[in-house]
Order: structure tokens, then sequence, then C-alpha cells
């Protein structure tokens, strides 16, 4: 990783611990992925050859960031997406310094009317990072933009086990996908659309 791009990561990960600190408002605060959790996307991404990376939550893009130096290496880009107009506009300025703006799709917007405007089988890997009781309403679009193949990230799989519930039930229950949870970070439940 350039000098510039570990600054600006480092930069977002003091910035993200003394705001969400210092802030009890939900919609305010970063509530960025751990660095491990960015390490492990960014290897994910180049392991798996994904291109088409979809993030949904962008917040102020910190793991945008480590998601899309992933992708850039692999001759891809992310896209990503948030609600937030104050989000969208700190990620904005964040991706601006990175470097890495060419390789990003920057959507402000709600992430069910995002999925339902995208084709069958668009992503190669989707990172979920949102408000966890939209996952369940979420998962047909989720299942039907994932490609055969591809890979769904979720994170807080073990900081929050029980609002993840219904979701990772609803996956397991899904004959066509396989899934884990791998404990790093804030925990990450995986899972894979099976091509048999
Ligand atoms: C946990 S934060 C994302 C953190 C980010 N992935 C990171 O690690 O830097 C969740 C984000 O989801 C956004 N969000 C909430 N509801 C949404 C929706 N319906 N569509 C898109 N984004 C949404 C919030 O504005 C917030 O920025």
């Amino acid at each position: 990783m350039d000098e510039s791009l570990g600054a600006l990561l480092a930069e977002l990960e003091q910035f993200g611990q003394a705001s969400d600190a210092a802030i009890s408002d939900r919609p305010r605060r970063m509530l960025n992925i751990t660095r491990d959790t960015g390490e492990f996307l960014d290897v994910l991404v180049r392991a798996t050859n994904a291109r088409r990376v979809l993030e949904i939550g962008t917040s102020n893009g910190y793991s945008t960031l480590w998601l899309t130096h992933g992708a850039r290496a692999v001759g891809g880009t992310v896209t990503t997406v948030d609600l937030s107009r104050f989000k969208f506009e700190m990620a904005a300025g964040n991706f601006a310094r990175s470097g890495l703006a060419a390789f990003i799709v920057q959507v402000q917007g709600d992430a069910g009317k995002l999925l339902a405007r995208q084709k069958n089988d668009a992503f190669d890997l989707i990172f979920l990072d949102s408000e966890r009781p939209e996952y369940p309403g979420w998962w047909p679009e989720i299942r039907r933009v994932l490609r055969p193949g591809g890979l769904l990230v979720v994170d807080n799989a073990t900081s929050h086990v029980a609002e993840m519930a219904p979701f990772v039930a609803m996956v397991k229950a899904d004959q066509q996908f396989s899934s884990c949870l791998v404990p790093v970070g804030n925990g990450e439940f995986m899972a894979t659309r099976n091509t048999q």
C-alpha cells in the first residue's frame, strides 16, 4: 500500500474512534469496520478476483477504501451506496484524497432501491454493513444480484448476534447458498452462491 493511502486510513481510524466516542446520535456516527476487517476484505477481493464489488453502507468511506484497494489490483471497481447525504459528502472528500476515486462509483440513496435496479448476477462480491433490520427484506434482491460463485460478506455477526439472527437464519435455510462465520473484527458472516 502506498504511504499516502496508509496515512489516510490511519487518520480515518483515529477520526472514527474519536468521533464515535463523542457522538451518541447514530446517523452521525462513523461506525467503521475494524482495521483487521479492512485487511481481510482487501485479501478477499484479490483472492476471489472480484472485479464487480457492491458495498451497502459507505459511511465516510473507510471500508470502501479497503475494498477498492483490492478491487483496483484485480482491475475492478466498487459501487458503494449510503442513504445519508452527510456521509456521502464526507466519503466523497475522502475518496478524492485517496487516489482511488476513479475506481469507486458512489451512490447516495436507499440500498433497497439500488438493488432493485441491478441486473441478475451483477456483482462478484457484496459487502453488507448497514441497518441490520433491513437485511431480511433485502435478501431476495441480494441473492438475485450476486453471481453464482459470488461472495456475500456481512459485518457485525458476532457483535450483534441477536439483530443478525433473522437474516442469518434466512441465508442458512437457502439451499443455493453455503455459509460460515469468520471471527475477524466484529464477526463476518459469509455466504457464497453455490454453482451446483
Ligand atoms: C455501519 S455504517 C457503515 C460503515 C462503513 N461500512 C465503514 O466501515 O466505514 C452503516 C451505514 O449505512 C447507512 N444506511 C442506513 N440505512 C441505509 C439504507 N436504507 N440504504 C443505504 N445506506 C443506509 C447509514 O447512513 C450508515 O452510514
